[in-house]
């Protein structure tokens, strides 16, 4: 099938063409994302393949469908950039890939955890210069202090399985008890008791009306002072101005992200020789206890793997006319 994949990066290209030798797929790489102002190219075009920062409104849909597209497939686990509604009124049928590897970014989760916690990134900086002080190095120890997971699906469940391995204590706040978590020892708790005895929190549930923001001002207050937050899930789930707020009354012991509100604009490019216009991030890399990753948490071997293999393979269901099995519906 004619497959144009928006948002392509050389990696993109290299494991999509590999896995591409079982399925014969025909595939046509675009580097733009897709928006608006870029879908004129998906014309004629059957299925369109995009990734986390594409935008597909209601706009985009239309447009897509008015071009004959029926078949749109993320590449990724999230889905907050799509329309699911829009996609069903227009008839186009949305697959995505639901569980590549959650240890690829729970294991990342969990590097984001331990750099901060024993000042790894300002250490290393430090013997680059020939800085061997260890002043304001502290770190603590992990064994006996307790996590607070929000979301445990399947990210939240190995990222808490990882944290019990250090001898952490895991509370976890879920809409959904999870028994594979309970079955090792997390406590599922309301989300305040979960911010009053949480030092360190990390968010894995996904981004919809309900955690827009779910940690805002209000939230933070409500946390242990010194609390170290960490967020491998959307950037959105995080109100990043309150939380430079909390920064600056050091309320917020530390911040570790993998994700941000507006990374659209700025993440998988390189911009090092550009004059970055985002104050708000701008701030953020100020504090010497913030880390941030650029939405690397998937990107291993075995994760870009498996979204490749479940991408043409969601493809391959769809131009065979059998049911999908990783279909998204409004
Ligand atoms: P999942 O669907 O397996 O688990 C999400 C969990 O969040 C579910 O158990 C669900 O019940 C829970 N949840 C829903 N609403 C909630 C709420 N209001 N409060 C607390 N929990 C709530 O998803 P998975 O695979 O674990 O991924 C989680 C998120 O991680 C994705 O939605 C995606 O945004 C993000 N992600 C980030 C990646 C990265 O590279 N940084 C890569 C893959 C996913």
């Amino acid at each position: 099938m004619k497959l144009a994949v928006f948002s392509t990066r050389s990696w993109d290209r290299d494991f999509l063409s590999r896995e591409n030798a079982a399925f014969g797929h025909e595939l046509v790489f675009f580097e733009t994302r897709l928006s608006a102002e870029t879908c004129c190219l998906a014309h004629g075009y059957a299925a369109v393949c995009v990734f986390v920062n594409d935008e597909i409104d209601r706009e985009v849909l239309q447009a897509l469908s008015n071009g004959g597209t029926r078949l749109l497939a993320l590449r990724c686990a999230g889905f907050n950039n799509v329309d699911l509604h829009a996609a069903a009124e227009t008839g186009i049928h949305v697959v995505r890939v639901p569980a590549y590897s959650p240890y690829s970014v729970a294991e990342h989760t969990v590097g984001l955890l331990l750099t901060l916690n024993r000042k790894i990134h300002r250490a290393w900086q430090r013997i680059r210069e020939g800085n061997f002080s260890l002043d304001g190095l502290l770190g603590t120890e992990l064994r006996g202090k307790t996590a607070g997971i929000i979301g445990v699906g399947r990210i939240g469940l190995e990222t808490a399985r990882i944290l019990t391995g250090f001898g952490m204590r895991i509370l976890a706040f879920d809409p959904k008890v999870n028994p594979a978590a309970e079955a090792f020892g997390v406590s599922f708790t309301d989300l305040e008791t979960l911010y009053r005895e949480a030092d360190v929190i990390s968010l894995h549930c996904p981004l919809n009306p309900q955690t827009h923001h779910l940690i805002d001002a209000a939230a933070l207050a409500r946390m242990k002072p010194g609390v170290m937050l960490i967020n491998t899930s959307r950037g959105a789930v995080i109100d990043t101005r309150a939380v430079i707020g909390a920064l600056k009354q050091r309320t917020l012991g530390a911040l570790g992200l993998d994700v941000y509100e507006q990374e659209g604009d700025l993440f998988f490019e390189d911009l090092s020789n550009e004059i970055i216009q985002d104050d708000v991030f701008e701030r953020l890399l100020t504090f010497p206890n913030v880390v941030i990753t650029g939405h690397q948490g998937f990107f291993t071997e075995e994760a870009m793997q498996n979204i490749a293999r479940t991408t043409l393979e969601n493809v391959r269901q769809f131009e065979a006319g059998e049911p999908l099995e990783n279909e998204l519906r409004g």
